[in-house]
């Protein structure tokens, strides 16, 4: 039933964006022309502030703060879409820069936080529900050795942090590495949940996006200078934009990407297709 006086839209469906950062809110933006959203983050003013400036536009926002790393913080989350009668688009953004935490708490928060949250949310997918996994470039310039590669193909626990650091030295447990480490696992996720996610009539899929132009971006130019150099080989000689990043979101989540599923979508510019071929 239409509310009076306000922009509700009960007979649309839910999109789960969960991170309420840069690019969470460009994706919560572009999906809530369509879906009522549910706007998830560990930081509560933010969420609150992103889906009070998407009902400031017209849209249909709830904030939810949710802890992705926590079992009992997303099992709050799945009761609360559970009581909106399921989702049809989740799209699983938050994600820590290289910079941002040590190498335990980025691997946390990239990998096992979307292990826990697709998880949970898988029996609330209805036929024609999607995830869609917000990856990275990345994962494409990562070659793991074959022992935690193995552990990335393997379904992730409370104990994956602690099983990929023993398979590592020391000095290589960097943030840098754990981000790669953590994007290359969120691909071998999508690949591995597809059976289970068809099963529902659902996809999951991971986007790959390369140097967007996002404020978590521009941090990271700063302080890396392997990212300017990056930017310099990027064959459309720019950054993407968070618009560009959207608009695949968008289509993935459409009834139009209704065959993509357990795949990656590359968004890079072209990088990683240069940086392979030398
Ligand atoms: N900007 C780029 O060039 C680029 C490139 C490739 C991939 N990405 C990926 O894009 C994603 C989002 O980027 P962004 O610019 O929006 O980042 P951002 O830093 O602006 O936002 C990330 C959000 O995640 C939230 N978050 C952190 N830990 C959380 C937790 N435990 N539970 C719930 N929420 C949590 C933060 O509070 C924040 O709001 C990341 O996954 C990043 O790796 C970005």
């Amino acid at each position: 039933m239409h509310e009076l006086g306000t922009s509700r839209r009960p007979d649309w469906p839910l999109a789960v964006v969960v991170g309420a950062g840069g690019l969470g809110i460009a994706v919560a933006r572009r999906l809530g022309q369509r879906h009522r959203v549910l706007v998830v983050d560990v930081d509560r003013t933010r969420a609150d502030s992103a889906a009070h400036l998407l009902c400031d536009e017209g849209g249909d926002a709830d904030a939810v703060h949710c802890d992705i790393t926590r079992s009992d913080s997303v099992a709050a989350l799945a009761r609360e879409v559970g009581g909106r009668g399921g989702f049809r688009v989740l799209a699983q953004v938050a994600g820590l820069s290289p910079a941002a935490a040590d190498f335990e708490r980025i691997v946390r928060v990239n990998l096992v936080g979307p292990a826990l949250v697709t998880r949970a949310l898988l029996p609330l997918a209805r036929q024609g529900s999607s995830a869609i996994l917000i990856a990275s470039l990345a994962a494409h310039t990562y070659t793991p050795s074959p022992s935690v590669d193995a552990l990335l193909r393997e379904a992730v626990d409370d104990h994956t942090v602690d099983r990929i650091a023993a398979e590592l030295e020391p000095d290589d447990r960097t943030g840098a590495m754990a981000y790669q480490i953590s994007k290359y696992g969120l691909l071998a996720l999508c690949r591995r949940e597809a059976r289970a996610w068809g099963r529902q009539g659902a996809r999951i899929v991971s986007l790959s996006p390369g140097l967007i132009a996002t404020p978590m971006g521009a941090i990271e130019f700063r302080n890396s200078p392997v990212k300017r150099e990056l930017y310099a080989r990027t064959p459309l000689e720019r950054e993407g934009t968070m618009l560009e990043i959207a608009d695949v979101v968008e289509f993935l989540a459409s009834d139009r990407a209704s065959f993509i599923s357990g795949t990656d979508i590359l968004v890079d510019g072209g990088l990683a297709g240069t940086l392979r071929s030398g």
